[in-house]
């Protein structure tokens, strides 16, 4: 079974699946929603009349200090939800819990990376008290070094209880934050600190990654070293860095006036930390990601709507309840920590169970003794790993008791339905709904999903659309296709925790989102919907690839191998990739005089890691004498993904410039 998609010549989906799941009925008798009938009557209301369904949830769900005037302002392609309003997302996701029977609750229960089986990692739980009591002190500690309203912070954290902490109290005292991956390179956290002006760096010593030690403060202390073109200090607006002592590096070099330690910081400050009422559109975060262009993007989301998205999704996706112990495998780096480990679970009072290391770190079975261990209830993780520990083998999970195991879920990329039926007996023990969810950095929340009480399931197809949203499939006339037609998927309508702009730049937000298709917002994927109304995402029709689950540019990809002296021009496509969904094939051509070597190809490789970070390193590099173009000299993508494929070349070359440079490249691609 295999789908693909080829953005001019329209899309084609080929994947035929007709395994359904009914939700089982023990869990429908005690699910948030019972059944379809349940579930189309309350889509009905929310897109029929969706300014009073998001009123009433606005105001049964959240705390607000001043009601809104209006719910909805738009012009496309601005929205601005609960206009005139104002709320704190701190006070939302823990003052709220106080005084109830969720105070005492474990708000987060963290475990960090074992050393090896006998030597487990460390452990914290933190109540909803605690951790109420924790991001106080730390907002007063931002506030002690001048991190103000509106002020932008960059977090560069690894998994650890303070990443949530540090995020909380940003959102306590109204300071964007921009949480940056542990993986990215200095570069990255450059680059990310100068688009977004920020003043301060929340980062540790190090962070500990399959028994090594990630140098976060060192990649701090470079990016506050590099500069642009021009000579200029690329990250000159930051005037703090905060540092958490995680790795206990031993001389760890501090900046006097600039650098301070996290704990000396606390050691300063009381718990007494008033939240300040933010308006409904004041921004909550940034976070970057990867575009078709060399630049990554500047996503933000702002307070009300995106807070509300993220509670409503969470306890009808997960059917979050009290007594479930909740398991997001993202990192905090990506929109799926954000939404998923941090506000939407604790904005119920739900526990969220966060873990720093790899599933394969010290042996294959560390998820499941983690699931054994702690009586995790769902587990919400990517096809990418679900491949991996199929490749691994059952052995690893049937070691464990998975008994406590009530929910599955998967985020990413399409999950193949081989890898959601193995993830269904393996893993659910055949007895757990799996609610394959879709969304993007851009959405903020999860788009189209099944309700794991009311949804039957198809192994491979994300179902039907949450409450307020109306996807549809469209062609390149942006007219809607038939059933069981490949298009592209766009959506009709704003929705509250939809992507506000990208930061500083309104006019590549309208040109990115919402100039492909007139009055809709454009999300990149091609999608199929078949006859039941169910959504099949075919992945992405722009340059955009995604590698294991994360999205990579390959415009991006190809700067950083321009940006190397001894490179020409660079072309970067993808390739199917069984595990890791696509791999990062690059064809590359030298400059007159240099010659191609296997320490060039490492070389390249490196410096790839080191401009954007090792989740971009190209799979394999390619030398080419040229690159196929059109008599415009446009790179002719389209041959080079036939020829990372491995496949016949089809298709129309009669636009080539030189038909011989195709020649030369698929002899040359055995090498
Ligand atoms: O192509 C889709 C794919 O991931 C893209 C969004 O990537 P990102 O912004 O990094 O967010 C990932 C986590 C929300 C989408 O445009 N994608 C995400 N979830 C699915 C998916 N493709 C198919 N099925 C999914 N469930």
């Amino acid at each position: 079974m295999t789908a693909n998609s080829n953005a001019s010549a329209g899309i084609l989906s080929v994947l035929h699946e007709t395994r359904l799941f009914s939700p089982p009925p023990e869990f429908s008798a005690t699910a948030h929603i019972k059944s379809l009938d349940h579930y189309r009557e309350l889509y009905r209301q929310s897109v029929e009349s969706p300014e009073k369904f998001w009123g009433r949830q606005a105001e049964a769900e959240l705390v607000w200090s001043k009601r809104w005037d209006e719910v909805l302002q738009w012009e496309e392609p601005f929205a601005r939800w609960f206009v005139g309003g104002q709320l704190n997302v701190s006070v939302n996701c823990l003052d709220r819990h106080l005084g109830t029977p969720a105070a005492n609750r474990a708000a987060l229960i963290w475990e960090g990376e074992p050393a090896s089986d006998d030597k487990p990692g460390e452990e914290r739980t933190l109540t909803y008290q605690q951790l109420h009591h924790e991001v106080c002190r730390f907002a007063n500690v931002l506030k002690r070094n001048g991190l103000k309203a509106g002020d932008r912070v960059i977090i560069y954290l690894p998994m650890v209880p303070e990443a949530a902490i540090a995020m909380l109290a940003c959102t306590r005292i109204g300071a964007i934050h921009s949480v940056v991956f542990g993986g990215f390179s200095a570069q990255s956290v450059a680059d990310r600190i100068h688009d977004s002006t920020a003043k301060m760096v929340l980062t540790a010593d190090g962070g500990f990654r399959r028994g090594a030690v990630v140098a976060l403060k060192r990649n701090v202390d470079d990016a506050l070293k590099l500069t642009d073109s021009h000579g200029n200090l690329l990250a000159q607006t930051v005037e703090k860095v905060i540092v958490l002592r995680r790795a206990a590096l031993e001389a760890l070099p501090m900046e006097p006036g600039r650098d301070v330690w996290w704990h000396e910081e606390l050691s300063k400050v009381d718990a007494h930390c008033p939240a300040e009422p933010m308006d409904s559109e004041a921004p909550l975060f940034i976070l970057y990601t990867s575009g078709s262009t060399g630049k990554p993007k500047g996503i933000f989301h702002t307070t009300g709507g995106y807070l509300l998205g993220a509670k409503l999704t969470s306890r009808y996706v997960f059917d979050l309840r009290d007594t479930d112990v909740y398991w997001c495998t993202a990192d905090v780096g990506w929109v799926t920590g954000h939404t998923y480990v941090v506000y939407g679970p604790l904005a119920n009072g739900a526990t969220s169970f966060m873990y720093e290391g790899a599933p394969n770190h010290p042996e294959p079975d560390r998820f499941w003794r983690i699931v054994e261990k702690y009586g995790i209830t769902i587990l919400y993780t990517a096809p990418t790993a679900i491949r991996a520990f199929m490749k691994w083998g059952e052995a690893w999970p049937r070691k464990h008791d998975l008994s406590s195991l009530r929910l599955l879920g998967t985020v990413g990329e399409p999950i193949n339905p081989e890898a959601w039926m193995w993830y269904h007996k393996i893993i659910g023990g055949a007895r757990c709904p799996i609610v394959d969810t879709w969304w993007q950095t851009e959405t903020g929340t999860i788009m189209i999903t099944p309700l794991p009480g009311a949804t039957p399931t198809k192994p491979g197809s994300a179902t039907l659309p949450f409450f307020g949203v109306v996807p549809e499939v469209v062609d390149d006339q942006c007219q809607p296709v038939p059933r069981n037609t490949g298009g592209k998927l766009v959506i009709r309508k704003p929705w509250p925790s939809m992507l506000r702009g990208l930061w500083g730049d309104p006019r590549r937000y309208e040109q990115v989102y919402w100039s492909d298709v007139r009055g809709s917002y454009f999300t990149g994927d091609g999608c199929r919907q078949d006859e039941d109304g169910y959504f099949w995402i075919v992945g992405r029709i722009d340059d955009v690839l995604n590698v294991a689950g994360h999205r990579i540019g390959t415009a991006e990809v190809e700067s950083a191998l321009v940006s190397y002296p001894s490179v020409a021009e660079a072309a970067v496509v993808g390739r199917p990739d069984e595990m890791k969904g696509q791999a990062l094939v690059a064809f590359v051509t030298l400059k007159t005089g240099v010659r191609p070597s296997p320490d060039l190809r490492q070389q390249l490789r490196d410096h790839v890691a080191k401009e954007i970070g090792a989740i971009a390193k190209p799979d394999d590099i390619r030398f080419a004498e040229a690159l196929p173009k059109t008599r415009s000299g446009k790179i002719m993508r389209r041959l080079l993904k036939q020829v990372a494929a491995g496949t016949e070349i089809k298709g129309d070359t009669t636009t080539l410039e030189d038909l011989n440079v195709l020649a030369r490249l698929t002899a040359s691609s055995d090498e």
